[in-house]
């Protein structure tokens, strides 16, 4: 049977969802995006180096035989869409065949840009992505939206979108005192994209049955962060999906009881673009420091990003919501030149001591962080791909982590490239392969491979006496 894994972003967004998605991708056949739009940003590197961004397409794309699959609780700008898949063959990239988009997936629209745009220029900003996403899914839980298979119905495409033009026009105009938009011009727009595209609708659940029935992995990629969630996350400075676990299922049509491993990835710190409740961050030199070491400045609007300490309560409250059964813990490299390191155990609020947030944002904003303190390294670990040649200052930090969120550490990363990662355990198989490097006595952990994983397998094999290969 195939192993059916959910990657998330375990706190704000941008801990590196696509480099571990494109790395577990290595022996998958399909990776789906279930929820959010082209606000998400997911950077991974091809084996030549290249840098990727990408936004709707899922994280599986460099590798060629592997399906992308776009569900049904994705938000579809066609112009955005059509505009990454021309990024990705121009870096020589086949999508042939390979992109299918559900029909049942909303189409965000140009009206939906222009009132985010709107909102986010009058005093309630919350510091969007102006990507139009929040009003997408507001027109599809009115039930007014269109779809995606609307774009094979030309005529009643035409119907629909007038009626809603009509009703964002009035909005727009009388409201927020904007220019209207042409509903021709969209129409004709979205006619002269719809070749393109409809080629490419296919029913995601019959395709993941398939798949499921074949005995292939299946990754189901999230976008943004946990604590983005519209539910469960810092509401109103949430993104206006649900971003957390559940949605997997909601967003693609795959039952819940199909999934095996839910994977959280979250930095070895804590970034947050745009407002909202950070009890951790950092707003002196430290913060900077770890700002710019880190390149934290978003990969869709190149803002930068608050950074702080990592916070164990908000990822215990994390663990519990989505029911992590792994973390992946990435950026651990720029911790390298710190001196010492912190970590928020809890929460003091009055006389209280909270072990996980409390949900009401004002007891949230009165609450004071308690921190550890632990010795920083000051050696580089950067591209490390092996257990042991980590400086025990940094094995410390990564096992008092552990043993703060209660789950497992299965990945370690220690770069921004495919290779540049520790695995721990086998997410495919859940051994553990740190305990595996120590019973055999064998530092096997390849440097620079292209299918690190499978080499780690192939290796751990070898050290077992299975296999008698090189
Ligand atoms: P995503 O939205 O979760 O996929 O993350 P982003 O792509 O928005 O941001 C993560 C950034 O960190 C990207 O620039 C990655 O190339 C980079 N990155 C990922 N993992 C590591 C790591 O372990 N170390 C370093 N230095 N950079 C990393
Ligand atoms: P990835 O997938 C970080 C944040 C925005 C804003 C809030 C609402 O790359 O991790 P929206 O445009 O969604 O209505 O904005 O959510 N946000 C993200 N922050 N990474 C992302 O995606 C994000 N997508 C949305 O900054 O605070
Ligand atoms: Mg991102």
């Amino acid at each position: 049977m195939g192993k059916n894994i959910i990657v998330l972003g375990a706190q704000w967004g941008d801990e590196g969802k696509g480099k571990i998605v494109d790395l577990l991708t290595i022996q998958a056949g399909a990776v789906i995006r279930f929820q959010g739009g082209h606000n998400a940003g997911h950077t991974l590197y091809t084996p030549k180096g290249k840098k990727i961004v990408l936004r709707l397409v899922p994280s599986g794309i460099i590798h060629d035989k592997v399906q992308c699959l776009i569900g049904n609780g994705v938000v579809f700008s066609p112009e955005a869409f059509l505009a990454e898949i021309n990024e990705l063959q121009m870096h020589g990239i086949s999508i042939d065949d390979r992109i299918k988009i559900s029909p049942a997936c909303s189409l965000l629209l140009p009206y939906h840009v222009a009132l985010d745009n709107a909102r986010e220029s009058g005093a309630k900003a919350i510091g969007t992505t102006r990507r139009g996403i929040g009003p997408a899914y507001e027109d599809k839980v009115a039930r007014r939206g269109l779809r995606v298979m609307d774009l094979k119905h030309p005529e009643s495409l035409k119907e629909k979108l007038f009626e809603l033009a009509e009703y964002h026009n009035f909005v727009l105009t009388q409201y927020y005192h904007q220019a209207p938009i042409d509903a021709l011009k969209v129409f004709d727009e979205l006619l002269s994209m719809a070749p393109k595209i409809t080629p490419m609708i296919t029913d995601i659940n019959r395709v993941l049955y398939d798949l499921h029935r074949r005995g292939e992995n299946l990754i189901f990629e999230g976008a943004q962060g946990v604590l983005l969630d519209i539910d469960l996350g810092t509401y109103p400075f949430v993104t206006s999906s649900n971003t957390t676990a559940g949605a997997a299922a909601t967003g693609t049509g795959f039952g819940p009881r199909y999934f095996d491993e839910i994977i959280g990835v979250a930095k070895a710190y804590v970034t947050r673009v745009g407002a909202g409740p950070f009890p951790t961050e950092l707003t002196d030199e430290i913060g900077k420091k770890i700002a710019e070491r880190g390149h934290e400045f978003g990969s869709v609007t190149g803002r930068p990003r608050r950074c702080g300490w990592f916070d164990a309560v908000l990822m215990r409250q994390v663990v519990l919501a989505n029911s992590l059964s792994g973390m992946v813990f990435t950026k651990l490299d720029i911790f390298d030149e710190l001196e010492t390191i912190k970590i928020c155990t809890g929460y003091r609020y009055q006389k209280e001591v909270f072990n996980i947030p409390p949900s009401d944002l004002q007891i949230l904003a009165e609450c004071e962080p308690i921190f550890e303190q632990m010795p920083g390294w000051q050696s580089s670990t950067y591209g490390l791909t092996d257990y042991q040649s980590l400086p025990i200052e940094a094995r410390n930090y990564i096992s008092r982590i552990a043993e703060l969120i209660e789950i497992p550490i299965v990945i370690l990363s220690t770069g921004p490239e495919r290779d540049q990662i520790i695995p721990l355990k086998d997410i495919y198989s859940q051994s553990d392969l740190v305990f595996d490097i120590l019973a055999s006595q064998n530092k096997y952990i390849a440097y620079g491979e292209w299918s690190i994983l499978a080499k780690v397998q192939r290796k751990k094999a070898f050290a077992s006496g299975a296999y008698s290969g090189t």
